[in-house]
């Protein structure tokens, strides 16, 4: 069965529990929900779906419920499908999704891509977070944000300047994944490279650091020099990121890789493996 044959378009007010969300007819900076796919796995989830501005939104009926006979969908499989199609199986989705906070008062003065900035960081909290619990990286949730901030530099002047200068002690990592992420973005689309180049330098820029999860704060966050100890702690954690990333066997090896070798130098000073100019791959360097 093509995948259009299950998707269908419904109103948010059709929507029930035991619905699957794939997607939600919304850009992703105007609704409050960290990711677009997922399962309505009870009244308080339709509700937050309802109240959250949405007016329609993508079910998959091969994942979840359907809508109820004698309400039938906007328009079903064929020639229409959603905004931004999937472009690989949704993972992690059934779990119940955590909320961000809306973008509120606070946020409002902020250029848009600032505010997009701070979503972002949000998202990449809730994806670390999840990692950190031991579950696989969502690749459909790090596409989306990587998508998001493509467009953002495509198509927004300054995009750039407000998206990588959001820093606070904080959640250094977090914003650091954003900005870093934005800037290979940049990089890659200035050297002319493909769309899915791009992307992989994107998903790259995001993740390359996930792997700090699993040092501890007193190392990750000392403001003096490292004792040789710590720093042996620190040095860990492109391996760390490897592992993190190769659950679920979704995230691409040129992520993994470049999660790995972020430290080499073109000297051969860098680490885990100290490899020379020529053996890191472009995107790593
Ligand atoms: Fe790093």
């Amino acid at each position: 069965m093509d995948s259009a044959d299950v998707l269908k378009r419904i109103p948010v007010d059709q929507a029930i529990p035991g619905m699957f969300v794939h997607a939600l007819d919304a850009s992703w900076m105007a609704h409050p929900f960290w990711r677009s796919r997922f399962a309505l796995q009870g009244e308080g989830d339709v509700l937050a779906l309802r109240s959250s501005g949405v007016a329609h939104c993508w079910i998959d009926t091969s994942r979840g419920a359907d809508v109820a006979a004698g309400s039938a969908s906007l328009r079903e499989g064929g020639a229409d499908t959603p905004a931004d199609p999937p472009a690989a199986p949704a993972t992690e989705s059934s779990s119940r999704q955590p909320r961000i906070p809306a973008l509120g008062d606070s946020v409002a003065p902020l250029h848009r891509a600032e505010r997009l900035a701070v979503k972002a960081r949000e998202v990449v909290r809730a994806l670390f977070c999840q990692a950190r619990a031991g579950q696989a990286i969502s690749l459909d949730d790090s596409l989306a944000i990587v998508d998001e901030l493509t467009a953002a530099v495509a198509t927004q002047p300054g995009a750039l300047i407000g998206l990588v200068r959001l820093k606070s002690k904080d959640n250094y990592t977090f914003a650091h994944s954003v900005a870093v992420c934005t800037l290979m973005i940049a990089l890659a689309r200035q050297l002319g490279l493909a769309p899915y180049q791009v992307r992989d330098a994107g998903m790259c820029g995001l993740l390359h650091d996930v792997g700090k999860l699993r040092v501890p704060g007193h190392i990750l966050h000392k403001p003096g020099k490292l004792t040789p100890e710590e720093f042996g702690v620190m040095r860990m954690h492109p391996q760390h990121g490897v592992e993190i990333l190769s659950r679920g066997g979704q995230v691409p090896d040129s992520v993994i890789d470049v999660c790995l070798h972020h430290h080499e130098k073109m000297d051969g000073s860098g680490y885990p493996h100290g490899l020379p100019q020529g053996q890191i791959s472009l995107l790593a360097i």
